[in-house]
């Protein structure tokens, strides 16, 4: 699909899942109240969504997870790691979200930034990326996982 210095950008494939999980783990996106494998099988199986990997040669060396409501697209999961970062490749892969979205009819791209995760902004702000006046609520519909992750932010 799209390359830099080496690196293509394309679709994750299903047999690179394992890696892509340790990836995000690596990167500090894991959380124990969601399910990463999980995450990554309902992006790849749904209609409007997908995972972007970066690899270089064999090398998994980043990922973006990209899906669509049909006005606005969401990026989860950007990750490069950690020995290939301020090389492009983060900047590459959101190019390739944009383009997924715009090959897809999406007029507009967004994403969250956890609170604490603030050193990223300036990564998004050399993109082009402002913030959006707006605060995201929400909550677990099975009540478990909701307790689980009100313990786990309160830790
Ligand atoms: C954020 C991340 C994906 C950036 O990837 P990267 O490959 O290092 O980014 P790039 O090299 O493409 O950088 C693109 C631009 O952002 C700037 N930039 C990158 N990281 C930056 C940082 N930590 N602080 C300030 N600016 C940064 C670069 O200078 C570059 O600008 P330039 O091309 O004009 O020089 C990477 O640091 C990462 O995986 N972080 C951990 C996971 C994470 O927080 N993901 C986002 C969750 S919301």
């Amino acid at each position: 699909m799209r390359h830099t210095r080496g690196v293509e950008i394309r679709e994750l494939q299903p047999h690179e899942a394992d890696r892509a999980v340790e990836l995000w783990a690596e990167c500090g996106l894991t959380r124990p109240w969601n399910d990463p494998h999980a995450d990554l099988a309902r992006a790849l199986g749904g209609a409007n969504s997908t995972v972007l990997a970066a690899v270089r040669g064999e090398e998994l060396v980043g990922t973006a997870m990209v899906g669509h409501d049909g006005h606005r697209g969401w990026v989860y999961y950007l990750a490069v790691a950690p020995g290939r970062r301020r090389d492009g490749v983060g900047r590459c892969l959101m190019e390739a979200c944009e383009q997924w979205l715009r090959d897809r009819g999406a007029p507009k791209v967004q994403l969250m930034v956890r609170q604490g995760n603030a050193a990223v902004v300036e990564f998004y702000a050399a993109l082009g990326y402002t913030d959006q006046g707006t605060i995201t609520l929400g909550r677990f519909l099975d009540p478990e996982l909701e307790a689980r992750r009100r313990m786990g932010s309160e830790r």
